[in-house]
C-alpha cells in the first residue's frame, strides 16, 4: 500500500496575516509525519508526530500558542484513534501539557479508559513521565491580545452565526500505512474566550476524530459545539458506508450541518484505499497531504497547490 499522510492546521476566521505562517507549519508537520510512513512506521505513530510539530509550533492552536479562556488560561483536549481495533483514547481541559495528543495517546495504550478530563488527566500524565510545562507557559502574546480583542468586543460567543477572528484552528492528522492500517489525532486549545472548564468536540470520538480501517479515518476542526451536534466525523464515515467517496462524503455532510447548524467547520478525510477528501464550509481552513513525492496544500476555499517534496534539504 502506499503511505499518504494529509493533516489540517484548522480552520475558521484566520487573518490574512496568520497565513504564511499556517502554510509553512503545515508543511513542517507533514514532513516530520511522512518521515514516520516513509521510514515503514505506523499510521499512528506518523498522525502523532505531525500533531505533535503543530502542538509546539505557535502559528497552530493547540499545545504553545492554544487560544485562552476567559480567566486567561490554557485548556486543551486532543483525542487520537486507531483503525485496526477502534482503539480511541482522549483528554480534556489538561493543563500545562506540552503535547496533549501524546498524552491522549497514553490513555488510549495504558488505562481502561477512553477520556479523561482535568486534574485527573493531570495526575496521570505525571504519574507516566508526561512532559509538563510551568504554568502559563504555553500563552503566547497573540493569545493574550485575541482574548483581549474578544472581552472589548463585547466577551460573548454566540450560539449561531459563530465568528471569532480568535480562533485559529484546531490542528489534526489522518494516515494510511503501508500495512494498510489507517490512523487519526486531532489537538486543540478550543475557543477564544470560552468558559473555564468548557470542552470541545475534540476530544469526543466521533466528532472530532475517527479511524476505521474498513471505512476511513478523519479529522475534523471548526466550530466545536456545532460538530458535536452533527457527530461530524461519524456523519463522514455513514455516507461513506452507504458509498459516497471520501470527498462527496465530507462536503456533502458540511454542507448539511452549516445548512442546518448556520456555523462553520472543516474536515479531512483518507478512506481505506487512500482517496483523500478536503473541504470546509469556514473562511478557510490550512491542509495538505503526501503520497509519493507530490506534497498538496491550500488554505482559501478551491486553492490546491502542488509541489515535489525536497526530502534533502
Ligand atoms: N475554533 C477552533 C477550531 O478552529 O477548530
Ligand atoms: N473544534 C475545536 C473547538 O471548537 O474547540
Amino acid at each position: 500500500m502506499e503511505p499518504i499522510l494529509l493533516i489540517h492546521g484548522g480552520a475558521g476566521n484566520i487573518p490574512d496575516a496568520r497565513v504564511p505562517g499556517k502554510i509553512s507549519g503545515c508543511k513542517r508537520s507533514l514532513r516530520m509525519g511522512y518521515d514516520v510512513l516513509k521510514n515503514g512506521g505506523t499510521a499512528l505513530d506518523a498522525v502523532e508526530a505531525a500533531v505533535r510539530y503543530m502542538e509546539d509550533d505557535e502559528n497552530f492552536n493547540a499545545g504553545y500558542g492554544s487560544v485562552l479562556n476567559l480567566d486567561g488560561e490554557v485548556e486543551m483536549d486532543a483525542s487520537i484513534m486507531v483503525g485496526s481495533t477502534l482503539s480511541a483514547g482522549a483528554v480534556t481541559v489538561v493543563r500545562d501539557i506540552k503535547n496533549p495528543i501524546s498524552l491522549a495517546r497514553l490513555v488510549m495504550e495504558k488505562t481502561p479508559h477512553v477520556l479523561l478530563a482535568g486534574a485527573g488527566a493531570n495526575k496521570f500524565a505525571s504519574e507516566n513521565g508526561v512532559p509538563t510545562v510551568a504554568p502559563g507557559s504555553l500563552v503566547t502574546q497573540a493569545a493574550r491580545e485575541a482574548l483581549e480583542n474578544f472581552k472589548k468586543k463585547g466577551g460573548k460567543l454566540t450560539e449561531i452565526g459563530h465568528k471569532n477572528p480568535g480562533d485559529v484552528g484546531t490542528v489534526g492528522a489522518v494516515a494510511l500505512d503501508k500495512n494498510g492500517n489507517l490512523a487519526a489525532a486531532t489537538s486543540t486549545g478550543g475557543i477564544n474566550g470560552k468558559m473555564v472548564g468548557r470542552s470541545s468536540d475534540t476530544c469526543i470520538i466521533g466528532s472530532g476524530t475517527y479511524a476505521d480501517d474498513e471505512v476511513a479515518a478523519i479529522s475534523t476542526t471548526g466550530h466545536g459545539e456545532t460538530i458535536a451536534k452533527f457527530c461530524l466525523a461519524s456523519s463522514i464515515i455513514r455516507e461513506i458506508m452507504h458509498g459516497q467517496t471520501a470527498q462527496e462524503a465530507t462536503k456533502d455532510v458540511l454542507e448539511k450541518m452549516t445548512a442546518r447548524l448556520k456555523n462553520t467547520a472543516g474536515a479531512i478525510t483518507l478512506d481505506k484505499e487512500g482517496k483523500v477528501g478536503v473541504f470546509f464550509t469556514s473562511e478557510k481552513m490550512a491542509w495538505a497531504y503526501r503520497k509519493t513525492n507530490e506534497i498538496h496544500y491550500g488554505i482559501y476555499p478551491d486553492q490546491h497547490e502542488t509541489e515535489e517534496a525536497q526530502d534533502d534539504e
